[in-house]
């Protein structure tokens, strides 16, 4: 639990799949003293919470309740997990339209109430959604935090680790850029206990294809992804709460990053209680600085072809 005498409390705003199981999450991992479920259907935010708390007797003291967009007020950290999700082989971009009008009404009801806390964002095209609100909001940027390219990393250690029978929390590798299909792998820095892996051409694309196309993968199978993204959601709560100064590839605002600036992009962030306290350095080479550009233009240009 947090350094402080204050109550933490986390609130979710949309408790479809990936807000109701990021929520379950939080709580068997007692992350927070208060737990705050928010949904245009309030019906699902009701039983969800309801649901929740009857096993609290097999959890601990953390207190759920379905709430209202003033309970953000004293919220350390808002998770906003609201919006249409992929459909079957739709791209994560082909949500932004729908998802700008819903972030519209979201950002306006939470800024009512809350001035202090961190907004992280998981509603995809997560990059764009991040940007729009921190536009929007006004905040600090190291406030606004995107999900990012950590879920994808996280696949990317997952699946070479399997290649290599080790722990993939021993592997050490990135996936930065959009949360999408730009995403890029930096094979100059991926890692076992600092000796480089030697993968053939063939076995380096494959890997990244398979970390790039999980998600359609996982929707083709069973309609959604949540598992994966509520950990990683869990992931930034704890490097906040017990301000962990840890490393970890959220989406935030570039300036200047190898010749990137004023796109949210996924990259290594250092995540304390204030949220992004920086950006680290990477050094890549020549092809992953150029793929990166190229992810953000991608982003950029949706960016200015939407007007927000
Ligand atoms: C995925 C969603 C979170 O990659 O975009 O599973």
């Amino acid at each position: 639990m947090p350094l402080t005498n204050k109550k933490s409390r986390i609130v979710v705003i949309g408790v479809g799949a990936v807000g109701s199981t990021t929520a379950y999450t939080l709580l068997l991992r007692e992350r927070m003293d208060e737990l705050v479920l928010i949904d245009a259907n309030q019906g699902k935010a009701i039983g969800d919470a309801l649901d929740m708390n009857h096993g609290l007797p097999f959890l601990g003291q953390s207190k759920v309740w379905a709430g209202t967009y003033e309970d953000c007020k004293d919220a350390d950290i808002i998770i906003i997990t609201a919006g249409a999700s992929q459909r079957e082989g739709e791209s994560r971009i082909d949500l932004l339209k729908r998802n700008v009008a819903v972030f519209e009404s979201i950002t306006t009801e939470v800024l009512k109430y809350n001035t202090d806390g961190i907004l992280i964002i998981a509603s995809n095209p997560v990059d764009i959604m991040s940007y729009f609100t921190w536009k929007k909001s006004g905040w600090p940027v190291n406030r606004i935090i995107g999900s990012g390219t950590l879920l994808d990393s996280a696949r990317f250690r997952y699946l070479i680790g399997e290649k290599l029978n080790i722990d993939s929390r021993s592997v050490h590798a990135h996936i930065i850029g959009e949360h999408g299909d730009s995403e890029l792998p930096l094979w100059s820095m991926t890692n076992v206990a600092g000796s480089t892996i030697n993968f053939t051409d063939e076995e380096k694309e494959n890997l990244y294809l398979d970390t790039k196309n999980a998600a359609y993968q996982i929707i083709k199978a069973k309609g959604a992804t949540f598992y994966g993204i509520a950990l990683a959601l869990d992931r930034i709560c704890t490097a906040i709460l017990h301000n962990e100064a840890a490393v970890l590839n959220v989406s935030t605002l570039l300036t200047d990053y190898h010749g990137v600036s004023d796109v949210f992009l996924g990259v290594p962030c250092v995540v304390d209680r204030n949220g992004v306290r920086e950006v680290l350095p990477l050094d890549i080479n020549e092809l992953e600085r150029t793929q990166l550009n190229q992810s953000a233009q991608k982003i950029k240009d949706i960016i200015s072809s939407v007007s927000m």
